[in-house]
């Protein structure tokens, strides 16, 4: 049974500052209520809040055609660039043509060899730290790993530490500026000189150096690597206009990369900070990984093997679903139940809510690998959707989760983190469900690992 429904508004100045202030608290407390759709008013418009996993699957299986991205994703266009994150129609149609390849079976094959020798350079690294006796943070440890795999594996480059440190500066700067205009009741145009706006054309100046370089050196590269990076250059070099050129490569890469590092550092982060809890499925991972990977190096096929890894993976980006919120519009009037969403209505599906709904899974709140293990069924097919769905599903899913699960195993085989006390580690809905602290942990090598007599 749920709990009694809290009288939260559902219109005007409370709701919209409630959004504003608390997205996610105030939509999970909203969807508490027994509707399967939950109207808001704000100002002129009304969302609908989708509360069932049938209302999820029209959107993105049954009339997934009716629904594109939602306005609010032009906010960020501004911030972001134009890129596959934000567009839709043509242009969407032509980025999204252009990128598939790379995420074909072939080439993740080759990148799942890039992401394991990355993390083993960052095995290296962490040694240090464990030697020294320091402290880090998991965010750190998340960051350094998703950003040198994601440039190295879809953009051909390795970065050192001072790059590194820049793009996190930059990126830092972007995702805090979107957010505050992704809720705002009337988002400031960027060209007002503001402090904060001043700071976000620094960020996105140094990006563009950055990304101006690659061009360059992939231009002058008579036999360039067949990535993602020369996939989207060479689209550009076909629509042969060169005033959009250089804008609209830098414009996609940024775009990519908030789609693939942010979502993977955020799970690996709540991966660390879960499983530093949780004993007994820490030792089931790291038991795996003892028995799967050897010591030559690592490939797909090894990664298919790592089959509990994988459940703890897809239990995590259950309850901590990066992208927490998805919204479209409507192209013509649908109706869910009895609410009729009329055309260019806006609906909003969470998978952090549906992923928690009580009536379709048990002890919801629980962290439970076993939710995934063969055979168990699922009491609804869409109950699950952390890569969305329909046009706009994410395009690095299987990337995602190869990643997720190799880093994963690799780290619990070594490592330990113990979490230094009296941090608050609460999700919090910025860019992704990130925790509210960086997670500040000691790190130890595993008692009983093979490699601890290399680290103790
Ligand atoms: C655990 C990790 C990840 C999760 C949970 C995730 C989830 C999602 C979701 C829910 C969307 C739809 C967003 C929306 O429409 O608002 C999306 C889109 C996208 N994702 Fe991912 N993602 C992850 C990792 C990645 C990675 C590693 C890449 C790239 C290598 C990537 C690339 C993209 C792109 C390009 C889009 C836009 C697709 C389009 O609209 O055509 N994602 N992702």
């Amino acid at each position: 049974m749920r709990p009694k429904e809290k009288t939260e508004p559902t219109s005007g100045l409370g709701a919209a500052l409630r959004l504003r202030r608390d997205a996610l608290g105030y939509l999970t407390r909203l969807a508490q209520s027994p509707r399967d759709v939950i109207p808001i008013r704000l100002g002129g418009e009304t969302l609908f809040l989708l509360n069932h996993p049938d209302h999820i699957q029209r959107v993105f299986k049954e009339n997934r055609r009716n629904y594109v991205r939602s306005r609010y994703y032009d906010r960020l266009r501004p911030i972001l660039g134009d890129g596959l994150f934000t567009l839709d129609g043509p242009e969407w149609r032509r980025q999204r043509s252009a990128a598939q390849p790379s995420f074909s079976g072939v080439n993740l094959k080759r990148m799942v060899e890039e992401m394991a020798a990355i993390t083993t350079s960052e095995i290296r690294r962490l040694e240090q730290v464990v030697k020294a006796r320091q402290e880090t943070t998991a965010t750190k440890i998340a960051l350094r790993l998703t950003l040198r795999i994601t440039m190295k594996s879809l953009f051909g480059r390795d970065l050192d530490d001072d790059e590194i440190k820049e793009i996190f500066r930059a990126f830092t700067i972007l995702l805090r500026v979107s957010e505050k205009k992704m809720w705002a009741p009337v988002p400031l145009p960027v060209w007002i000189p503001t402090p904060t706006h001043k700071r976000y054309r620094d960020a996105v100046l140094s990006l563009e150096r950055l990304i101006g370089d690659m061009i360059d050196q992939r231009l002058a590269n008579p036999a360039p690597p067949n990535d993602l990076f020369q996939a989207i250059l060479e689209a550009e070099l076909e629509l042969d206009d060169p005033r959009s050129f250089r804008i609209s490569i830098r414009d996609q890469v940024i775009s990519i990369l908030v789609a693939s590092h942010e979502t993977v550092t955020s799970s690996l982060v709540w991966l660390i900070a879960t499983l530093s809890q949780m004993p007994a499925i820490r030792s089931k991972v790291a038991a795996e990984a003892d028995r799967i990977l050897g010591d030559e190096s690592l490939d797909f096929e090894t990664v298919q093997k790592l089959t509990y890894m994988k459940q703890v993976f897809e239990e995590l980006l259950r309850l901590y679903p990066p992208a927490w919120t998805m919204s479209r519009r409507a192209l013509v009037e649908d109706k869910f139940g009895d609410t009729l969403v009329p055309k260019d209505g806006t609906v909003i599906t969470s998978p952090y809510i549906i992923h928690r709904h009580r009536d379709f899974w048990d002890n919801p709140e629980g962290f439970d690998p076993e939710r995934f293990a063969p055979g168990v069924e699922r009491s609804h097919p869409w109950a699950y959707f952390p890569f969305a769905g329909g046009n706009h599903v994410c395009l690095g899913n299987r990337f995602a989760m190869l990643e997720g699960v190799l880093i994963g195993s690799m780290l619990f085989r070594v490592f330990e983190f113990d979490i230094v006390p009296g941090q608050k580690i609460e999700p919090v809905p910025a860019t992704t469900l990130r925790p509210s602290s960086p997670v500040l942990v000691r790190v130890k090598a595993r008692s009983g690992s093979a490699e601890l007599r290399q680290v103790a």
